[in-house]
């Protein structure tokens, strides 16, 4: 064997260790996500919710709802209304659909990211986790 043929071999071989640990991992994480979905005793009916919340929109809304300043990547400075009190109480949920589908005053449009599922999930998720506790005047 010449040296070229075995670095090709060698490479060869790599290739296939690397694409064996892949398609395990692929295997392994597609058999917990299929457990989870099937997993109806979920202790947070949120889950998804509050995934897509910290991944979409924490970074203006804030951890727990409570919104304030915030500065954008492009160097933007928006603020942003809390959750938990003010109008955002007296807007129903038709309201915050527009708005997250839309956009606007700063907010992007979020229509082509999300389905109108996750948008109510959502909503149900900032009723309940940074409304319920507040009395709705
Ligand atoms: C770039 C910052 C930003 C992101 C990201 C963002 N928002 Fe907003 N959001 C705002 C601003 C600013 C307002 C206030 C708009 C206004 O004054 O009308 C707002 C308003 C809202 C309102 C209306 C509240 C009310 O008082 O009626 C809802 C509901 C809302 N956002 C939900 C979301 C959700 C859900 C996400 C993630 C999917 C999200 N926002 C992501 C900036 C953002």
């Amino acid at each position: 064997m010449t040296k070229r043929q075995s670095v090709i071999v060698a490479a060869g071989l790599l290739l296939a260790i690397v694409t064996a640990c892949k398609t395990n991992q692929t295997s392994s994480s597609q058999a917990a996500n299929s457990n989870r979905s099937s997993g109806q005793s979920t202790p947070d009916q949120f889950a998804a919710a509050r995934s897509t919340y910290d991944k979409e929109c924490k970074s203006c809304h804030g951890q727990n709802g409570e919104g304030g300043p915030v500065k954008l990547e492009d160097g933007t400075k928006l603020k942003v209304p809390t959750f938990r009190e003010g109008h955002a109480l007296r807007h129903p949920d038709s309201d915050y659909l527009k708005q997250i589908t839309k956009g606007g005053d700063g907010m992007p449009a979020f229509e082509k990211k999300l389905t109108p599922e996750q948008m109510n999930d959502l909503i149900k998720f900032i009723r309940q986790e940074f409304q319920a506790r507040v009395a709705v005047k």
